[in-house]
């Protein structure tokens, strides 16, 4: 149960919420209720009058399955919008969800916005969430929002490391004093290691579809040395049968598919770190690397990146959550909220010095 003294306050200010809309799924938190609403980010149009008739769950179910009538679009990709009316259908679809039974006072909006995010981008994630409603509106450095999500105390003067993988995008990001010091973002994550597991299993002639895909990197996939499951059944198209089959998928066949991406990731979080300072050095020996998004749950890749790193590596509680629970947790900050709301030519700057990638220093 909610305590009484936050509810009243709730009701009294309306609510606050923070906004994760991400390449795989959108997710909304309320601060002090917790999780509102998670989707996948995924719209449906018909292609006869080119209307959205899907949003969400029901329209990742159609995926794979869509035919001449029905396009199924991600309208993220790689942390970057390529469908700027999917995406704008998605935000207003959350949000008005988030609001449905609530106070009907407009809510406080925090979003986070990843680090590969271009103006124009940034631009209409803006549009999107302006039009849903929102009283007020901040926009927080995606890192910044799964470090207060994994209850970083991100206002500590000791440097602490984030790295957050999702569907598209791998954020690296060094934070201290509620500021980056380094920060890299890949434009890579759980899509192009469903990717690369389609393509491990359509060398051996078996074509499975992404949802399968997907299924097999969450139940066989790991990072390292195979765990030792027993293989999962799967069904899809025999290339040499021309025929629908089903067919036994090993555990390391997924692992061997997976490699390159992952490699590639820690591979990143290596090169960060490999340009830090001695003290920074020092500080990540004690408060270490936190592993936050659906690429955390991985099995094996903490271990993976702590022994690649030397440093220790955990995983973040409800790695799914930490961005939206944070960007809802930093509204209830006056102090916090203040120092990452970035003053107009600070956020042009800092949506500039993103679009190069690999930022040097950025204090708000
Ligand atoms: N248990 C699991 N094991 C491996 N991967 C998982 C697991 N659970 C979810 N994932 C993967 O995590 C990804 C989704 O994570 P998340 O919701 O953090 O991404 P996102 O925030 O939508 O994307 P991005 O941050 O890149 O824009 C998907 O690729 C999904 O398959
Ligand atoms: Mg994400």
């Amino acid at each position: 149960m909610r305590p009484f003294v936050g509810s009243l306050a709730t009701t009294l200010s309306g609510p606050d919420i923070g906004l994760d809309l991400g390449s795989a799924n959108t997710v909304a938190y309320e601060r002090g209720a917790g999780l509102i609403v998670s989707e996948p980010s995924v719209v449906a149009y018909d292609n006869a009058s080119d209307e959205i008739i899907a949003v969400g769950n029901a329209a990742k179910e159609m995926a794979g399955r869509a035919g001449a009538r029905i396009r199924v679009v991600r309208p993220l990709r790689r942390g970057t919008i390529s469908d700027f009316r999917g995406a704008h259908a998605l935000v207003g679809r959350i949000v008005e969800r988030a609001l449905t039974a609530r106070p009907r006072i407009a809510p406080r909006l925090v979003a986070s916005i990843p680090g590969c995010a271009t103006d124009i981008e940034c631009k209409a994630v803006e549009t999107a969430v302006r039009a849903a409603g929102a009283r007020s509106r901040t926009y927080v450095p995606q890192a910044i929002a799964a470090a207060v999500g994994a209850g970083m105390d991100i206002t500590s003067v000791r440097a602490q490391m984030v790295v957050d993988i999702g569907g598209g995008t791998a954020e690296i990001a060094i934070i201290a004093q509620a500021g980056i010091i380094r920060m890299l973002s890949l434009q890579t994550g759980g899509d192009d290691l469903d990717e690369a597991i389609r393509l491990k299993l359509r060398a051996q002639r078996f074509l499975v579809g992404p949802l399968t895909a997907e299924r097999l990197k969450i139940e066989l996939g790991y990072a390292g040395r195979p765990p030792g499951r027993a293989p999962l059944m799967v069904s899809g198209l025999d290339l040499d049968a021309a025929a629908p089959r089903s067919r036994e998928v090993p555990e390391t066949l997924i692992g061997e598919g997976m490699r390159d991406g992952i490699g590639h990731i820690v591979r990143g979080v290596v090169s960060v770190i490999e340009r830090i300072a001695p003290d920074v050095a020092a500080d990540l020996i004690e408060t270490g690397i936190t592993l936050t998004g659906g690429g955390a749950c991985i099995t094996g890749i903490a271990h993976e990146i702590g022994c690649r790193t030397g440093v220790p590596t955990m995983v973040a509680p409800e790695p799914l959550l930490c961005v939206a629970r944070g960007a809802g947790e930093i509204l209830g900050s006056a102090t916090l909220l203040e120092r990452l709301r970035p003053h107009a030519d600070k956020l042009t700057r800092w949506y500039q010095s993103l679009r190069i990638g690999m930022r040097e220093s950025y204090s708000p």
